[in-house]
């Protein structure tokens, strides 16, 4: 019984992500595997048994909200010696055992090659009361094939319930990177480019449709690199593997993050167009505007390969979206330069872009060739130029929705809307349309995970608003 002192209690597990897709999906694999250790999860971090961060690299930013919660739950430590603490994923392969000196309470440090290790070392750590780490091979360690072996696919488990949305959820098919751009941290944390084979990524697919999952979004960071050999010979590409994809019962969209310019085929484009259930949406980062800072980023293209191959999707794809990355203040990043990428920012018409400041990482081609040369309030103010500008085109693009139906994947209630303290009008859902485009009704509930016909009738640079389409025609003039 659970107030009997000797009761056998489940294990609080308390779980922070940090990152890009790739951790939000180790993280819910790293849960389905600790749930069969008697894991239970919770949000109190003051209840649990075991905390465990799952961080991120790419900048400095995000590495040090990681210090400083290790630095606040020093205490926590000292009140319950039994507290198990872990940092797992990309900060780990980089920064390995110097966390266990910065932060001598941690008591594993797992890199996101190992993660399949996690209950044994929590485990291990306990009884053997010493730290333990396991982290994947340095590229330059070893052959590749030792290297890539280091790192292991790990994607057996799946967990429903840790999902943001039951009815999303992500689809390792590559792992790793071999592009090597100057600037980034990525390749050495998540070791050599490997493709998953097309029959264990489209058997996951199959299980995820039992358990319910309606979006499937594959995740690699150059997902359009994608391409397994089978020993026959024959070559899988991403278009293939799309095409497989889209016959599973349940699955009604399927989406691919991040693409990477060079790698974007006509065949891939071709699938998009032909496949309804892909959604049409391309995220293509460009990085910069400019040819020599993309030169020195080693992005292996030039702007002018950049805009064809945008020219290419939207011939392709009609009413396709695009989305892309920009760092700011990259090492000799002059006025000049920051101009150039302004304007392709401007005439891409980008759905949305993400932003960054550079951020110097040890251990990259940049660190240690080029010096961090553009001052902080330079970035900051190049930062927020490219904000606005694709703030403006967003909300002159979303204008153009309004008047229109649309259909929209509901995902459930929207949290921004329905959540707000004061709030007391209808319900009011959250979904996307097939290129990516967020919109929020009022509605039921329960229409959460079906497609919805919604009427556009306001937008915002982020978001479309309107009403079920069957309501407005029912509604009297
Ligand atoms: N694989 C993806 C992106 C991975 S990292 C791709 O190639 O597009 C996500 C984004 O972080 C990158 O697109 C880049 O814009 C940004 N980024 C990577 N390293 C960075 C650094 N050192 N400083 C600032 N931003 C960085
Ligand atoms: Fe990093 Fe470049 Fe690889 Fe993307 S393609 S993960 S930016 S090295
Ligand atoms: Fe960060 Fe690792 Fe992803 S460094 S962006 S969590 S691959």
């Amino acid at each position: 019984m659970a107030d009997e002192p000797n009761a056998q209690r489940a294990k609080k597990l308390y779980i922070e992500t940090v990152g890009c897709q790739m951790n939000v999906l180790d993280s819910e694999l790293v849960v389905a595997r600790l749930r069969d250790d008697g894991y239970e999860l919770t949000d109190d971090i003051d209840q649990a048994d075991a905390i465990l961060y799952n961080t991120c690299s790419v900048r400095q930013h995000a590495e040090d909200k990681i210090y400083s919660a290790l630095g606040r739950i020093k205490n926590l430590k000292r009140e319950k010696p039994d507290l198990a603490i872990g940092v797992l994923g990309c900060m780990a392969q980089k920064d390995q055992g110097a966390i266990l000196k910065r932060a001598p309470h941690v008591d594993v440090v797992i890199g996101p090659g190992q993660l399949g290790r996690v209950p044994e070392l929590l485990a291990r750590a306990k009884a053997e009361e010493k730290p333990q780490l396991a982290v994947s091979l340095a590229r330059t360690a070893g052959g590749r094939d030792r290297v890539t072996a280091s790192f292991e696919s790990y994607d057996a488990d799946r967990e429903p319930t840790v999902r943001p949305s039951k009815f999303q959820a992500f689809l390792r098919v590559m792992m790793g990177c071999d592009k090597f751009c100057t600037y980034c941290i990525v390749p050495s944390v998540r070791g050599p480019e490997q493709s998953r084979s097309p029959d264990a990524i489209v058997a996951e697919a199959r299980l995820l449709a039992l358990q319910g999952v309606k979006e499937i979004t594959l995740v690699g960071q150059t997902v359009n690199s994608y391409k397994y050999k089978t020993p026959d010979g024959r070559t899988t590409r991403l278009s293939d593997l799309l095409a497989r994809l889209h016959e599973i019962e349940g699955v009604v969209r399927i989406k691919f993050i991040t693409s990477f310019p060079n790698d974007m085929t006509d065949d891939l484009l071709q699938a998009v167009r032909d496949l309804p259930k892909v959604s049409r949406y391309i995220h293509v980062p460009a990085q910069s505007g400019c040819d020599e800072v993309l030169k020195r980023m080693k992005r292996l293209y030039t702007v002018a390969l950049y805009d064809d191959m945008l020219a290419r999707i939207r011939e392709t794809i009609p009413g396709a979206s695009v989305s892309s990355d920009f760092i700011v203040g990259f090492c000799g990043e002059t006025d000049e330069s920051f101009e150039k990428t302004a304007r392709l920012l401007e005439r891409s018409r980008f759905k949305n872009s993400f932003v960054f400041k550079y951020s110097p990482r040890a251990g990259t081609k940049a660190d240690g060739l080029f010096a961090d040369d553009v001052p902080e309030d330079a970035k900051r103010r190049r930062n927020h130029i490219l904000l606005d500008l694709q703030a403006a085109i967003s909300l002159e693009d979303n204008r153009g929705f309004v008047g229109r139906e649309v259909d929209v994947l509901v995902e459930g209630l929207s949290q921004s809307t329905t959540r707000k303290p004061g709030w007391d009008g209808p319900d009011q859902l959250v979904g996307r349309t097939a290129c990516d485009r967020i919109v929020v009704f009022p509605g039921p509930a329960g229409l959460a995970g079906e497609t919805a016909r919604v009427r556009i009738d306001q937008a915002s640079a982020v978001t479309l608003f309107g009403g079920l389409a069957q309501e407005a025609a029912e509604r009297p003039a």
